[in-house]
């Protein structure tokens, strides 16, 4: 019996630890990449700077900026991370790596990160669904540590709906009747949001469709297509400018800012960036949860495997995602923490956040997310220019994706 349990113990244990490779468990100096620093005041690129007054001459850490857009930092990284496949002690290693929650599974199971060890992270304190989507599928592998939970929020222009006696809209029907009748008035864009072609635009089209009863796992349901219609509606009708086509998260900001839209959907991160000393309309915005529910979004901390010190990066990770500077950076950035105590605090995570993030989906459930997007976001971009061709585009779409998911 005993002889039977030994092994199996160690096989169970071999599958939740990690093995560690001594020779690359070293301590050095490391690079760490995330997505160009857009938070108010180069929040990130302040918290390396507080690690390296902190760390040692010798575990100094150097941030790389990938660009924005989610899709173009993961090829990006992609890329690097085969270049130097079976490459050992390569300078060019990202030793640690920001990866967005809905791709690093599949990123993982590419072979570029080294699993973690969860009771090292304690990844116990932190919200569930995240700490989900950064394990492997079958659950026994970590695979990088959650920092934080994105959820969609709907900023609106106070000073302009203050002005006309209204609330912000609590239905799409609001949101469309404002965005059409009291923006002109103002000289304004109705509504932006994220609508190029990249992951933004599944983001974007998946709440629209909440908002309509319908659900991206059912693209030829008459909801979905309601949903997708009222996304098109809204660019042919014009209070959703043209522009937004080409819009991801920072150039909707960057529209809303400059004070040329009433409302803007948008992360987090926006909100204490409207308020930087200098933004045209400081003071005058205001923000609420979706008034339907909002995509679940987030990023992850993971080491990679080319990565020689990987002792360094750890203790890296552990910095960047302890409360301490989860709350540092809920304050400073915005940021939604992925450790479930700082819910508690209600001057960190205000309100509107809470609900959201609360209320937030996950895209469409499906092991095969990351080639059902790009799928989906060549079809969804062509359709939002064709109000006409949303029933037979979704129909078709449909089909496509029930024959990416079997891999054929
Ligand atoms: C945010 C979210 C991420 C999402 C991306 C889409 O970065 O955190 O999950 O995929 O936006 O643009």
């Amino acid at each position: 019996m005993i002889r039977v349990l030994v092994p199996l113990v160690v096989l169970l244990a071999a599958c939740t630890t990690p093995v560690r490779d001594d020779s690359r468990d070293g301590t050095g100096p490391i690079t760490f990449v995330d997505g160009r620093d857009t938070t108010a005041g180069s929040q990130v690129r302040k918290l390396v700077q507080l690690w390296n007054e902190r760390a040692s001459r010798r575990e100094q850490v150097a941030f790389v900026e990938m660009p924005t857009s989610t899709d173009a930092h993961r090829a990006q990284l992609t890329a690097r991370a085969q270049d130097l496949e079976g490459v050992a002690d390569s300078p060019e290693c990202y030793d640690v790596m920001a990866v967005d929650m809905v791709w690093t599974e599949p990123f993982a199971a590419a072979g570029h990160l080294e699993p973690l060890d969860s009771a090292e992270f304690g990844v116990d304190r932190m919200l569930e669904e995240a700490v989900e989507a950064a394990k492997s599928r079958d659950g026994s592998r970590l695979w990088a540590v959650p920092w934080r939970s994105d959820a969609g929020l709907l900023y609106y222009r106070k000073d302009v709906l203050e002005a006309e006696g209204l609330a912000p809209p609590t239905s799409w029907q609001e949101l469309r009747e404002q965005a059409s009748t009291v923006a002109p008035r103002y000289n304004l864009h109705g509504y932006v949001g994220q609508f190029r072609r990249y992951e933004g635009l599944v983001v974007n089209t998946a709440e629209a469709v909440w908002a309509h009863g319908g659900d991206l796992e059912r693209l030829d349901a008459p909801e979905t297509k309601a949903g997708v219609r009222a996304l098109a509606d809204g660019f042919a009708e014009g209070w959703i400018p043209r522009e937004a086509r080409d819009y991801d998260e920072n150039a909707s900001l960057t529209a809303f800012q400059s004070g040329q839209a009433l409302f803007m959907r948008n992360w987090p991160y926006a909100g204490p960036v409207l308020d930087t000393p200098g933004s045209p309309v400081k003071g005058k915005w205001g923000r609420v949860a979706l008034p339907w529910p909002s995509a679940l979004g987030g990023w992850n901390l993971a080491v990679s495997r080319c990565s020689a010190n990987q002792r360094t990066a750890r203790e890296f990770i552990k910095f960047v995602t302890s409360d301490a500077n989860q709350r540092r950076m809920g304050e400073l950035a915005g940021f939604g923490p992925t450790s479930q105590a700082l819910y508690e605090e209600p001057d960190l995570v205000p309100p509107e956040l809470r609900d959201s993030l609360l209320n937030a989906r996950i895209r469409r459930p499906s092991p095969h997310y990351d080639e059902l997007t790009s799928v989906m976001q060549e079809s969804l971009h062509h359709v939002l220019e064709k109000p006409d061709s949303v029933d037979q585009s979704l129909d078709q779409l449909a089909d496509d994706l029930a024959e990416a998911a079997e891999g054929r």
